[in-house]
């Protein structure tokens, strides 16, 4: 795993902009696998500008989202799909068809992961995945427990994870208890990962994701066994690893 020291957040969102920005240069036909959360939010601001200033087009740019709670719509203000609309899609030049989130109100939910699956395998893989991770070290909504084997899936949500998440609701109770996510195999399946983390309460969880044994007990250990993952952490998330 290559770690790329960085001072803070802004510099964190700067870093991964330019990795995306040169993936999107190089490929005809670039796929991205993208996050939500409050992590990945600078970055998309900087790939906001660097789209504003031309330095990037991303006319010929798939994305496909990693994850969205069962239960809320597409113009549910929490749903996944409203978070990448506000926060990127709308402000790019990017075709909204070639933008996949996979659909929590799926009337066939099941049905609705392996479509998704099978959607991203039609496009080749993913070239370029930018995660986040949970305190628990999930990636994508995978919760400690799910087998490495995983592809896409209906997960219940941990409590720890619908209440580090329940600040972007009214009220807890509001906080779905289910999510659709892709699988750890189908995550481990990109050719290249960058994983973004940022602030103090994050430094257990890299601390073990770098130092920890593999194990499904914190699924983002998986990541010591991809030949090109690159970590950009602050200085906060670093503190504890030695
Ligand atoms: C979101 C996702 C999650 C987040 C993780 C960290 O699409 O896949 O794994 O990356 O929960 O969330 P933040 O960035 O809000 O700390």
């Amino acid at each position: 795993m290559n770690i790329i020291s960085v001072k803070d957040y802004q510099e964190m969102s700067k870093k991964a902009s330019e990795i995306v920005v040169k993936t999107v240069k190089e490929l005809e036909k670039p796929v991205l696998g993208l996050a939500t959360g409050s992590t990945p939010e600078g970055l998309y601001q900087c790939l906001i500008e660097n789209n504003k200033d031309k330095q990037v087009s991303f006319q010929n740019v798939t994305t496909f989202n990693l994850d969205e709670y069962v239960g809320l719509a597409a113009n549910d203000p929490n749903s996944y799909r409203y978070f990448m609309d506000e926060k990127l899609f709308n402000h790019i030049d990017i075709s909204k068809e070639n933008t996949f989130v996979p659909n929590g109100v799926a009337a066939k939910l099941e049905e609705e992961c392996a479509s998704y699956e099978e959607l991203i395998r039609s496009h080749g893989s993913i070239d370029l995945q930018i995660l986040g991770i949970g305190l628990n070290g999930h990636i994508g909504f995978n919760e400690p427990g799910t087998p490495f084997t995983s592809r896409t899936h209906i997960v219940e949500l941990d409590e720890s994870t619908r209440s580090a998440n329940a600040r972007f609701f009214a009220s807890m109770d509001e906080v779905p208890t289910q999510a659709i996510t892709t699988g750890i195999e189908t995550i481990m399946e990109s050719k290249k990962i960058v994983l973004l983390v940022s602030g103090e309460n994050k430094a257990d969880a890299i601390a073990r994701l770098v130092n920890g044994e593999v194990s499904e007990d914190f699924p983002a250990s998986i990541l010591q066994k991809h030949q090109d993952v690159t970590i950009i952490a602050d200085e906060a998330a670093l503190s504890k690893l030695n």
